[in-house]
């Protein structure tokens, strides 16, 4: 399949609904507290994409069963909402969410701690952030692709963390996954040039030990195989003309 570049028309479609949820995780962050469970976060979360009128992407896609995806600690990405799955201080959770927005996707992630966390903690969802804009310095039309991963990877190897190699970013526009995939760790290979109208969802990954990951049994949660602690950080990004990309899912 081929990389899909958009329109004007589109990309304001897809800036729009990408605005929309910046505001859906900027209040998902406020919402964060020791003592709430994990479908109380989707709860909310599904209520604000609605109230911004979006349709919750991850909702039944491929048979998830909820709007967003909350993992805890271990847990990597893909973490199904449970009500008896308490928030407690000193966690770290993270928060993914998408919504289609007359007809476009967005998908963003964050990581939070919950009330006061670990210096080590805050380091790896730092670390992970800042990851993603070291990765996106390289987002330049006329640039290949795998530059991001490599920038990601670089900036991540002196801290020792495992990049999770398993999932991968991806283009994002009438499909919440479409080509190319985007890995987070340093390729041989250069990949696809990149060009202006791309949209990309920009997604590392990172663990404070290893980066090898393994699935529960509810075939969806993706945890840490050696139990260390996960951080994930995502932002849909526009390809621009020249200079920097345009990062569409910030708040
Ligand atoms: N944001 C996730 C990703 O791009 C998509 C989650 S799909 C779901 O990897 F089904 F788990 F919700
Ligand atoms: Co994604």
């Amino acid at each position: 399949m081929a990389i899909i570049i958009k329109k004007e028309e589109q990309i304001k479609l897809i800036r729009e609904s990408c605005r929309r949820l910046a505001l859906v995780h900027q209040e998902l962050e406020g919402f964060i507290r020791p003592g709430i469970s994990t479908k109380d976060i989707d709860i909310f979360g599904d209520q604000l994409i609605r109230k911004l009128e979006g349709i919750p992407n991850f909702l039944h896609y491929h048979g998830y069963p909820a709007s967003i995806c909350v993992s805890v600690n271990d847990e990597v990405v893909h973490g199904i909402p449970n009500k008896h799955r308490i928030l407690q201080e000193g966690d770290i959770v993270s928060l993914d969410a998408g919504m289609i927005y007359k007809g476009y996707h967005s998908d963003a992630a964050r990581t939070h701690g919950v009330g006061k966390i670990s210096a080590e903690a805050r380091q790896l969802i730092e670390v992970t952030k800042q990851s993603f804009f070291e990765g996106i310095k390289e987002a330049k039309a006329g640039n290949h692709l795998y530059s991001i991963s490599n920038a990601i990877a670089a900036y991540v190897k002196p801290y020792g963390y495992g990049i999770v190699r398993d999932l991968v970013g991806h283009g994002v526009g009438t499909e919440l996954h479409e080509d190319p995939q985007i890995p987070n760790f340093a390729q041989i290979k250069k990949g696809p040039r990149i060009r202006p109208g791309m949209t990309l969802a920009v997604e590392p990954m990172i663990n404070m030990g290893r980066g090898d990951v393994e699935w529960l049994d509810d075939d969806w949660t993706v945890v840490t195989e050696d139990g260390s602690l996960s951080a994930h950080y995502e932002n849909t990004i526009l390809i621009t003309e020249d200079g920097e990309p345009e990062i569409l899912t910030l708040y």
